[in-house]
């Protein structure tokens, strides 16, 4: 720990497994006050029984009126980390108008929800950290059967800018990071389920430049970057941490 974050008071979405839960892990590491959320309350209390240090709540990030009461009793929040999301597998023709409504909301709507929530606090206090996770399948790049998941991710792109240039004079800044395919739980699962895992786990490798799949700590390192005050002149950016995906 070299205390990067000390005295930062930090909310965490998604953060009961992959990116979102090493993310809380690594901004704990570095001296913040990590405040994690997650709809999974059994894996909440998995990371809290791990990291006595780390406040759980569980909180649907889609649920407005649950995202607008856990706003209304934080005082100083100095970052936002936004990780929630849902990955749909299928072209257009796939994508029925439940999907798509789902993917919106789960991707898109729960960051309009959780900035909207915490940007009069962050004004408040005159400054703030805001970062979202985005993909390299989205306004970058499109990847076959991520027809929805690309479109939602790209929107977090131009709602990341939107924010970061409404707010620019308040000294809250807001970025995003675009990750590779990284190794976590949802992965393992869209591997499991697809006709063939041995060959759908190889495709994904391949398609990785670097020749394996990202981890979700390499993710974090990037997102304790972007919290911290080393990122202080960064903000409206998208950064690819990819393995190379983007090149
Ligand atoms: N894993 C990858 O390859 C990869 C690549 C690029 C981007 N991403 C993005 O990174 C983020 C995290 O993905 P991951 O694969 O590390 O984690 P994951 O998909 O394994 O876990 C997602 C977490 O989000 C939580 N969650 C789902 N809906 C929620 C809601 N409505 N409210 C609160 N929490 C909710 C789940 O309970 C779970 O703990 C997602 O936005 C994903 O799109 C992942």
């Amino acid at each position: 720990m070299s205390g990067r974050l000390e005295g930062k008071n930090i909310v965490v979405t998604a953060a009961g497994q992959g990116i979102g839960k090493a993310t809380a892990i690594a901004f704990c590491n570095e001296g913040a006050n990590v405040f994690a959320t997650d709809i999974n309350q059994e894996t909440l209390n998995i990371l809290k029984k791990d990291n006595p240090n780390i406040d759980v709540f569980k909180l649907d990030s889609t649920d407005k009126t649950s995202v607008e009461n856990y706003f209304k009793h934080m005082n100083q929040i100095d970052v936002l980390f936004n990780a929630v999301g849902f990955v749909h597998h299928g072209t257009i023709l796939e994508c029925e108008e439940k999907d798509w409504d789902f993917s919106c909301n789960v991707n898109i709507k729960s960051m309009y929800y959780m900035c909207k929530g915490v940007l009069p606090i962050m004004i408040k206090q005159n400054g703030g950290s805001i970062i979202n996770i985005s993909s390299c399948a989205s306004s970058f790049k499109g990847f076959p059967n991520r027809f929805v998941y690309g479109t939602t991710k790209g929107a977090v792109i131009g709602l990341t800018k939107a924010i970061a240039a409404d707010f620019v004079k308040q000294n809250i800044r807001c970025n995003s990071i675009a990750p590779g395919t990284v190794y976590s739980p949802s992965w393992q699962d869209r591997v499991n389920q697809s006709p063939d895992p041995v060959q759908a786990k190889k495709d994904f490798i391949a398609r990785q430049p670097m020749g394996r799949l990202g981890t979700a700590e390499e993710i974090a390192a990037v997102a304790v970057y972007l919290a911290s005050d080393d990122a202080t002149f960064t903000t409206g950016s998208t950064i690819h941490v990819d393995g190379g995906i983007s090149i």
